[in-house]
């Protein structure tokens, strides 16, 4: 897929929530890597960073032809400690650069009252700098939704590049959605399974079968024919390959429209109600 800066961003990225740092996490990426993923997806605060540039370098694959993306934990909102978070992101990583570096969630009224917008602002100003100092090619934000987005829009000299927030059938995000595409914004998809809640959904095994695919792949499919770029996690290398196979089948129209009337669920936190 194409940034609003003329990067390309590989779908489907490869994601780590969750994924134990050590040898689990080293042996998953080069997995991944091997599969034909370029896109590897981590955070601060997953705690994973070292295991994740080993199992980069592992791979082979030389640095310049993936696609690394990272996020600033909420502790690091603001402008020096943003700077400064990048910085020790990049050190634990063993990486000169990141492909996309994203604010992991916007700091909200119920923690920070009025001041919650300008924290925003600053913390997207140093992203800038970041950008300026190429020290991140591409620069975006995470959890945001309109009432977040539209303040940091107001003085941003950097349109972000990537909203990644949490999106599968029963969680179908159209304001944001609808703001991002007007701004030309690139939404990532984080849980496209659900959490795995939706695996067992027997309208999704009954389309993956009139296919020989699964629910999963129905799931990363629907993501990438709604222009919505999933970030996928497994730590089982069968699973890390089935997740790569999605690009062999089309779903039709009435397909694509079925799936998004599954029920309404959301599995992670809603950023005006979080309080991490
Ligand atoms: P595991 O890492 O043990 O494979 P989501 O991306 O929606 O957050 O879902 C991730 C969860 O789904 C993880 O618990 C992961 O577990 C599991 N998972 C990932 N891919 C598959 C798959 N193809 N089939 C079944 N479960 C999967």
């Amino acid at each position: 897929m194409k940034l609003n800066n003329g990067y390309e961003i590989p779908a489907p990225g490869f994601g780590t929530f969750k994924t134990p740092d050590g040898e689990v996490c080293v042996n998953a990426v080069r997995e991944a890597i091997a599969t034909g993923y370029i896109h590897i997806d981590t955070a601060a605060v997953y705690g994973n960073e070292c295991s994740v540039g080993q199992g980069v370098r592992e791979s082979g694959v030389p640095r310049e032809k993936l696609f690394i993306t990272s996020k600033l934990w909420n502790t690091e909102r603001g402008y020096d400690t943003t700077l400064r978070a990048c910085e020790k992101t990049l050190q634990d990583l063993g990486m000169d650069y990141l492909d996309l570096y994203l604010i992991h969630w916007p700091a909200n009224e119920l923690q920070f009252g009025s001041r919650a917008a300008a924290i925003n602002v600053d913390t997207w100003r140093a992203m800038e700098r970041l950008a300026d100092e190429k020290v991140v090619r591409s620069v975006g934000l995470s959890n945001f939704y309109p009432s977040h987005i539209a303040p940091v829009l107001v003085s941003a000299n950097i349109v972000p590049a990537v909203d990644q927030i949490e999106y599968h059938p029963g969680l179908l995000q159209e304001d944001t959605i609808a703001l991002c595409r007007e701004k030309g914004i690139l939404v990532e998809a984080w849980s496209p399974l659900g959490r795995g809640h939706l695996l067992e959904d027997p309208l999704l095994c009954e389309i993956g079968a009139r296919y020989g695919k699964s629910s999963a792949q129905v799931l990363l499919r629907w993501c990438i024919q709604n222009e919505v770029l999933p970030l996928v996690k497994s730590v089982h290398a069968e699973r890390i390959r089935e997740n790569f196979d999605i690009f062999s089948f089309v779903l039709t129209a009435e397909e694509m429209a079925s799936i998004a009337t599954l029920p309404p669920f959301r599995y992670g936190s809603h950023p005006d109600t979080a309080t991490f």
